[in-house]
């Protein structure tokens, strides 16, 4: 499988403190690569540092064959590598189709194509019809209506993930996409992203839950303090004693 995404010797410090310490990483195309490790281990951090949100010190990203390190979030978005956050961030006042509306673009559209009524209004039903069907995607067709302040957790994030579809990404980030939700919710919303995969979709998971996220994950890193300590099939980073050490063995995490 191809590589969508690699870091290579990713850096990061605040001060004193390396957040993100030399990570180098490889997300293959089609794949729900899931990265772990406790609370600070600096798993936003790196994912901030992808999607331009925060310049490295040191390193380079790579996505797609071109080196997108410092680029701004917007041009990161517009070449297809789309990131959630840990808090969802859709406009809440909007409802469930209109975020996903929005957030939808018709590349290479000829600006001149909308001059005549007819062809808006064709192109307005082009939309709605792809709306719902991505809605349907993520299971969220029966609340298409609604506001998205009245959404739960779990449906907040499969709006994120709706929004980037709409967006056309061809890679996306999820910073805890099961953070809040319950168990039950958690595995549907990773049986979602395991769908999405087979239409091309590739998925980056940051998440602390390892026993609800590893068996849905093709590829496994985990970092703590900054480094990644151990990578792999999840089988194999599951018992590795570095990674059972800093889950089991260290009383701050978690
Ligand atoms: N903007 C910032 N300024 C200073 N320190 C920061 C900043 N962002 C993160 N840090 C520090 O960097 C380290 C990594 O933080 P980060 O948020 O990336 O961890 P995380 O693995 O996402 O943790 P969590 O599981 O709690 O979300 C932490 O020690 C954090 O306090
Ligand atoms: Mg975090």
């Amino acid at each position: 499988m191809k590589t969508l995404l690699a870091t290579e010797g990713l850096t990061k410090a605040f001060g004193g403190l390396v957040a993100v310490n030399r990570v180098s990483l490889e997300v293959r195309e089609n794949s729900l690569t899931l990265l772990i490790g406790p609370n600070g281990s600096g798993k936003t951090t790196l994912l901030n540092l992808c999607t331009g949100v925060l310049k490295p010190d040191s390193g380079r990203v790579v996505f797609r064959d071109q080196d997108i390190t410092g680029l701004e979030p917007h041009q990161i978005y517009e070449l297809g590598f789309v990131r959630t956050f840990q808090i969802p961030m859709p406009f809440i006042a909007l409802t469930v189709l209109d975020n996903v509306l929005g957030a939808m673009r018709s590349p290479g559209e000829d600006p001149f194509r909308a001059v005549t009524k007819a062809a808006w209004i064709e192109r307005e039903e082009e939309h709605m019809e792809r709306a719902l069907a991505i809605l349907e995607k993520v299971g969220l067709e029966r609340h298409w209506n609604m506001p998205s302040a009245s959404l739960g957790a779990a449906q907040l994030k499969m709006l994120e993930v709706a929004r980037g579809l709409a967006s056309g990404a061809k890679l996306i980030a999820l910073d805890e996409p099961i953070g809040g939700v319950d168990p039950a919710r958690a595995g549907d919303i990773l049986t979602h992203l395991t769908e999405l995969k087979k239409e091309g979709i590739t998925f980056l998971v940051v998440e602390h839950r390892i026993d609800i996220a590893a068996p849905f994950a093709d590829h496994m890193y985990a970092l703590d303090r900054g480094s990644i300590i151990s990578h792999g099939p999840p089988d194999s980073v599951l018992n590795d004693p570095k990674v059972i050490e800093v889950y089991i063995g260290r009383d701050e995490a978690c």
